[in-house]
């Protein structure tokens, strides 16, 4: 074997046998999230716009499935619709079989910004929801704490969430929605705000906490490196309009550790996210900038060389 072949990626469509009897039994599973055909227009000053077509997809149960797509591509319009804060144009939104029509507790959000209550404390951030579905106020404060436990926050139980870092607000956050256990936990770019090392911790808890709890989560993001380490499957999306790309079974295997960021299922994954959403033309526009850069340069006497 050449030494080239050695680093030769397989393709990102490979699966091991653990994988692929992994994916076949995950699509044994019921359905909690069916999308069909979902299109959402918006109007605008400039006429209308077309932030959604033609989006149809399933989630299984206990299935963590990423979005991902540039920016504008409608990732937020997609959340949002399913959590029921804004109406689809046309098409249909199932859980459990059962048509949506505006929030509702069987979908818990975490978004980016923190929208903790920041007159209440941790525990009372987490008690909240469980207090208006009925809940006593004993019954609803021994449940937050169990929640508030598994993210590891038990200690702040009776902070505010202004002496909290931005990791563990989006903690109680998480704690919070799976308080009012939802069939679906809708995540848009719940990391987004934070740092690269404290981003990398709170995939692990979150990977920890989705083995641990019977939960399905649609996860939104632009990171690709997330996106691969977290889910199941991908949805790829591209941009004006909105539209799937590709729906990808991650070949890495489960359960995840950080060390298979360099595995060769993850590189080739990470390959195919990058062909997807930085196509070649960008490249070729690149490129052709620096030739005109270079040209520029050439003609230039005083600067001898900027590459
Ligand atoms: N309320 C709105 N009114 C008009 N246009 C909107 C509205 N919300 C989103 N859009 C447009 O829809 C498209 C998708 O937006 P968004 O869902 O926020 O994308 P993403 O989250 O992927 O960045 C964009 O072109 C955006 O300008
Ligand atoms: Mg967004």
């Amino acid at each position: 074997m050449t030494r080239m072949q050695q680093f030769e990626l397989p393709s990102y469509l490979e699966q091991s046998d653990a994988v692929r009897d992994r994916f076949a039994r995950l699509r044994q599973r019921p359905v909690v999230l069916e999308v069909k055909g979902l299109n959402k227009d918006f109007e605008t000053s400039h006429g209308p716009v077309t932030a959604l077509r033609d989006i149809s997809f399933v989630t299984h149960k206990r299935e963590f499935v990423c979005v991902i797509g540039p920016s504008g591509c409608g990732k937020s319009t997609l959340i949002r619709i399913l959590a029921g804060l804004e109406t689809p144009t046309s098409g249909q939104l199932l859980l459990d079989g059962r048509a949506v029509h505006g929030p509702g507790p069987d979908r818990g959000m975490v978004f980016q910004s923190y929208t903790l209550f920041p007159w209440l404390t941790v525990k009372k951030n987490v008690m909240f929801g469980l207090e208006r579905a009925g809940r006593g106020r004993l019954a609803a404060e021994e449940e937050a704490m169990q929640w508030i436990e598994l993210v590891g926050l038990s200690k702040f139980a009776r902070s505010y969430p202004h002496q909290l870092s931005g990791g563990m607000k989006q903690r109680v956050a998480i704690a919070r929605a799976l308080a009012n256990q939802p069939r679906i936990l809708l995540m848009d770019e719940p990391f987004g705000a934070l740092d690269a090392q404290t981003r990398a911790k709170m995939q692990s808890y979150l990977m920890e906490i989705w083995k641990n709890i019977d939960i399905t989560v649609l996860f939104i993001t632009h990171d690709l490196d997330e996106a691969i380490y977290l889910a199941d499957r991908i949805l790829v999306l591209k941009a004006h309009p909105g539209e799937v790309q590709e729906l990808i079974e991650v070949p890495v295997p489960q359960p995840r550790s950080p060390e298979q960021l360099l595995s060769p299922e993850f590189l080739a994954t990470r390959k195919r996210l990058e062909e997807l959403i930085h196509p070649p033309q960008d490249d070729a526009a690149l490129s052709e900038d620096h030739l005109n850069m270079v040209r520029m340069v050439a003609v230039d006497d005083e600067v001898e060389s900027v590459f």
